[in-house]
């Protein structure tokens, strides 16, 4: 009986892990693997952006390059740091110990990290840092409240102010009300970009952190790609064997009958 408690709280316990982690209102992406623009466009600015602080070691720069269908040379010529070599795994010059000092907590190496928060945490973490004096960098944020990260996407999304106190911004979320296509702004939210800080519109830089994350997806599971490539093939082989199954069963049976 014991065993079996044991078995049924195992099988509950993801929900119940999930059902806690969604209270807070994240807004959603759903990624999507076979668009490879928008992977390379998050490989840049993941590159270009975080690899200063957070390393992806569980991946290399060549699978990346391959799997989102980017030639070998552009990824070394402008994608690759330092000495690393498109073999190499996606490391980082950066000491845990320096950056724990630096910023209170260690960047975290980010390969599996869709997989440990979700893309929807992702996309909204990512868009939800703003103002606050109070803190080291100067900034908070609505998911995450006193991250130790840095605001490092300031300068495109601009400057984000936020205009509830922490419980509101806790019930309610970041950016969840609806953005007005004309103007570019938000509204029935708490947190408002002020207008003319960032070099990317509000649907713009949705669009730029859409792209990281479905990268960071990719990268989370790189099979992926391959396994429903493969799926197809082995569904496809699975049809035409049973026709030829079924030939084969209908010759034996007119012999019997
Ligand atoms: C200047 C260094 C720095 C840069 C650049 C940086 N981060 Fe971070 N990041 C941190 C630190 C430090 C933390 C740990 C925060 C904490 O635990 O309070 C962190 C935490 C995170 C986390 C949360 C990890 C977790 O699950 O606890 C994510 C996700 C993340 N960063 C993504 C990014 C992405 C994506 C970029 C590029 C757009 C980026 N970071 C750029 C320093 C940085």
């Amino acid at each position: 009986m014991k065993k079996f408690l044991f078995a049924l709280l195992m099988v509950c316990l993801p929900a119940v892990v999930q059902a806690a982690a969604s209270a807070y209102p994240t807004d959603s992406m759903k990624p999507d693997l076979r668009d490879q623009a928008s992977l390379q466009r998050g490989m840049a600015l993941y590159v270009n952006r975080c690899m200063g602080c957070h390393s992806m070691e569980f991946q290399r720069f060549e699978r990346t390059a391959d799997d989102i269908g980017l030639p070998h040379d552009l990824v070394e010529e402008y994608l690759i740091r330092g000495d690393l070599k498109i073999h190499d795994q996606m490391t980082i010059a950066m000491s845990k110990t320096d950056a724990a000092g630096w910023f209170g907590a260690p960047p975290p190496d980010l390969t599996l990290e869709a997989r440990l928060r979700g893309t929807d945490w992702l996309y909204t973490y990512l868009r939800t840092f703003y103002r606050d004096d109070s803190r080291p960098w100067g900034v908070n944020n609505a998911l995450f409240k006193d991250v130790g990260m840095p605001n490092v996407l300031e300068d495109l999304q601009g400057v984000v102010i936020n205009n509830c106190t922490s419980e509101e911004l806790e019930a309610r979320g970041g950016f969840s009300g609806t953005l007005d296509p004309l103007t570019g702004t938000r509204s029935g939210q708490c947190l408002t970009v002020q207008a003319g800080t960032g070099s990317m519109s509000p649907a713009e830089f949705d669009q730029a952190i859409y792209d990281l994350v479905n990268f960071m997806a990719y990268v989370g599971e790189p099979s992926r790609l391959q396994s429903e490539r493969i799926g197809t093939y082995v569904l496809i082989f699975l049809a035409i064997f049973t026709f030829f199954a079924y030939l084969l069963k209908r010759e034996y049976w007119r012999d019997i009958h």
